[in-house]
């Protein structure tokens, strides 16, 4: 089948699209999808470039990338009965290294749900990561409830777009940050303040705030110590010797105000998800879509860091 791989970690040039690569059959709890789009994030990145230390990426290489995925269910392993042949589906694997983006993945039934009829394939495959992170950090981290006041730190970008919704959903005044160029779009999202983070940068926005969601995550807790309420909680998306340190703590109930958000693909979260797109409340952005065989454009798109929404790719275009 075909899928994009890399046979050694580097730049976005190891990047391959081949078309002999073995095609996978599904085992017991698992679904055989025939993806029709692939959303990146930020990880697919690292991943390629080496980054994660050998215990987390101990996959062998070559190895085929991507996490997100929307498309058509070829087959089902035994024991799953809620998918069936042709259903329309999207979800996240929760295998560390990725493996989805190909002509056909694996996933687990409990890594993805029936995708909302109101979105295309692109669409749909742009929610799985970035919008359960978002939901994952502000309902299970930080238990933001209606009422609460948060601040939103890199609003704009594929988990950030989706965690100003969610926020406004679950009734939070949200204050937004994010570059220049972006403030009238994260507006449009629904934030009630939207700041410049060149003009006033993220710690010098005024509270109080019941959650610190530092989306882009190159801040600490005691940065916000005058802005965050007592009870407050910051978040953080970056796993790093404190972070992962302080996320141990707050499982141990040690302490609870500085947590790391780690993103778990559940059916659960996606029909939230659903429920709420179709609902017409959330909507994913897409910044570009490319085809499957321009996988290295997508990644140095993701590169720049700058990106409005998600970068998806397509398998018909
Ligand atoms: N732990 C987890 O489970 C988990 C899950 C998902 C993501 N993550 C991590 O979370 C981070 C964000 O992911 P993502 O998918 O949202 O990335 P992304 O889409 O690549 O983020 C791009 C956004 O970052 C913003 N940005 C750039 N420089 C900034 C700055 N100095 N201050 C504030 N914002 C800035 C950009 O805003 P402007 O263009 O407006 O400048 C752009 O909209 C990544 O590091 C990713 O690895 C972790």
């Amino acid at each position: 089948m075909k899928a994009i791989i890399y046979r050694a970690f580097g730049e976005a040039d190891v990047l391959e699209w081949v078309d002999d690569w073995p095609e996978p059959e599904p085992g017991e709890g698992e679904v055989k999808i025939r993806v029709l789009a692939g959303a990146l994030n930020p990880k697919d990145i690292l991943l390629r470039k080496g980054k994660f230390r050998p215990l987390l990426n101990r996959e062998r290489l070559p190895r085929v990338s991507g996490q997100d995925v929307a498309g058509e269910v070829v087959s089902v392993g035994s024991g799953v009965s809620d998918f069936s042949e042709g259903d329309a589906v999207f979800g996240m694997t929760n295998r560390f290294h990725g493996g989805a983006h190909a002509q056909f993945a694996i996933l687990r039934d409990d890594e993805i749900a029936h995708c909302p009829k109101e979105l295309d394939w692109s669409q749909a495959a742009a929610i799985p990561l970035a919008a359960q992170t978002a939901l994952q950090a502000l309902r299970d981290c930080a238990h933001l409830k209606d009422g609460h006041r948060v601040l939103i730190n890199g609003a704009s970008g594929g988990v950030g777009h989706f965690a100003v919704q969610i926020a406004r959903i679950l009734g939070a005044e949200v204050t937004a940050v994010c570059g220049e160029s972006n403030l009238h779009f994260v507006s449009e999202l629904g934030a009630d303040h939207v700041i410049d983070y060149h003009q006033t940068p993220a710690p010098a926005i005024t509270g109080p705030f019941d959650c610190v969601f530092d989306v882009f995550g190159q801040y600490r807790a005691r940065d916000f110590r005058d802005s965050l309420k007592p009870d407050g909680v910051y978040v953080n998306t970056i796993p790093n010797r404190k972070t992962v340190l302080a996320e141990g703590l707050a499982r141990l109930h040690l302490q609870q105000s500085s947590r790391l958000v780690l993103v778990h693909s559940n059916r659960r979260d996606l029909e939230i998800l659903a429920g709420w797109v179709a609902d017409g409340n959330l909507h994913p952005h897409l910044d570009k879509v490319y085809p499957f065989y321009h996988v290295e454009d997508a990644h140095r798109h993701i590169e720049t860091r700058h990106t409005r929404g998600k970068v998806v790719l397509e398998a018909s275009c």
